[in-house]
């Protein structure tokens, strides 16, 4: 559907053509609700030739398809997942469910003509996220996975620092996603803490393509891989007075290898859920001869970018509200999660109508199948005690 738009721009009026996309949930917990947040404020991206309404919710539970109830803009409410796939009202899905379900979930999706934006880990397994790959190729579908704090404008700057070529050889990268709140023993179980919903790739399934969406979309594929897996806390209480069993990975290191211009360049990768007094740190920081840089979601604002010369220079650099698609926020604001998640529904919808013009995308089907390969590799590596080769 079209409509014309009338907006103030430089104490002109002009009108503007818009399209109107409408969009279902599937997993209407906590990451659909964060997108219907961000579609909730569509209005804050400035000239934005794209409406993206969110018409439909689909939940088993109750409680949760109740939240919805709240959003004007929201007339179906279903715990049938396919009512939601096959209504009229859905022209693109975002479904946020658990991973055991995301082969069964995502390539129904397709087959009923719907456009996917998919959470990771894109399948429990290398196996399914193939299945949903060609699926997604077969059908014709513009299907991306979900990885927003790439969208950040430390993150950004980062990028744009790479690729100017300033850094020289690069010869050294390191990224990661850390959490914290399992050092917490109390902390009721979930069906993230085990592995016949999570997967048996533990919390890199969780954490791991958010780490990997830079390295990757800078062309990064790991080619090696030694991995240290760690089980930590391996029960918890199950809310019922009991306890019940954790078999997931709670931590984990890679050691992996890619190769920049020719050369074999280690890059460390972390994903952690025991990670003491980190509440949801990304972080990446590449180094080469002539330059490096690194930011962490810790220090939100800050770009470190180093200077290689007589004296050796780690520059701080405040960083605004430099997001690739412009809002109403003024530009020395800080930017938040809720922000770079908004960031990335925009991306999905620019680069799904032919407007990304550039901007970094959402992670392609084609990298959430890379990242499970590294996975997989992982895995093999824990058991063999050696380093695995990635082809
Ligand atoms: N991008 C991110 O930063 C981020 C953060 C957290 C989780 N995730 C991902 O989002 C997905 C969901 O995680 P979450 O934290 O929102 O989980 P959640 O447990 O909060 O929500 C999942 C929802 O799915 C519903 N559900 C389960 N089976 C269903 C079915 N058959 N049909 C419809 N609804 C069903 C549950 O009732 C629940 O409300 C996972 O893939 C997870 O890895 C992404």
């Amino acid at each position: 559907m079209f409509y014309t738009k009338a907006v103030s721009e430089q104490n002109q009026t002009i009108h503007i053509q818009m399209k109107q996309i409408k969009i279902g949930v599937i997993g209407g917990g906590l990451m659909g609700r964060e997108a219907a947040s961000a579609f909730g404020r569509w209005f804050a991206l400035k000239n934005f030739p794209v409406e993206a309404q969110l018409t439909a919710v689909c939940d088993l539970n109750e409680e949760a398809l109740e939240w919805y109830r709240q959003v004007p803009t929201v007339t179906l409410f279903t715990k049938d997942y396919k009512e939601l796939i096959n209504s009229e009202l859905v022209d693109v899905v975002y479904a946020a469910v658990p991973h055991h379900l995301h082969q069964q979930v995502y390539t129904d999706i397709l087959k009923a003509g719907k456009d996917l934006l998919g959470e990771k880990p894109f399948g429990i397994d290398l196996p399914a996220s193939k299945i949903i790959l060609s699926e997604a190729q077969k059908r014709g579908r513009f299907v991306r996975c979900s990885s927003e704090l790439p969208f950040l404008p430390g993150p950004q700057r980062v990028i744009r620092e790479v690729a100017s070529g300033r850094l020289g050889k690069i010869f050294e990268i390191k990224a990661g996603f850390l959490h914290s709140s399992d050092m917490d023993p109390a902390k009721p179980v979930n069906w993230k803490r085990q592995s016949a919903y999570c997967g048996a790739i533990g919390v890199m399934g969780d954490l791991g393509m958010h780490a990997l969406h830079i390295p990757l979309r800078l062309g990064w594929k790991p080619v090696q891989v030694y991995a240290q897996l760690q089980k930590i806390i391996t029960s918890r209480p199950d809310g019922k007075g009991g306890h019940t069993e954790c078999d997931t990975w709670n931590n984990v290191t890679l050691s992996t290898k890619v190769v920049i211009d020719g050369n074999e360049v280690p890059m460390q990768l972390e994903m952690k859920r025991l990670a003491p007094g980190e509440t949801n740190t990304w972080y990446i920081e590449v180094y080469g001869t002539n330059g490096g840089v690194r930011y962490s979601t810790k220090d939100m604002k800050a770009l470190w970018v180093f200077e290689n010369g007589k004296e050796q220079w780690w520059k701080r650099t405040d960083l605004g509200f430099q997001m690739p698609f412009e809002c109403i926020t003024g530009g020395i604001f800080e930017a938040g999660f809720p922000d770079c998640f908004m960031q990335m529904l925009a991306a999905f919808v620019a680069e799904r109508e032919g407007f990304l013009n550039n901007r970094f995308g959402c992670v392609t089907p084609e990298e959430a199948v890379m990242s499970h390969e590294l996975f997989q590799a992982a895995l093999q590596s824990q058991m063999t005690e050696a380093a695995v080769r990635i082809s």
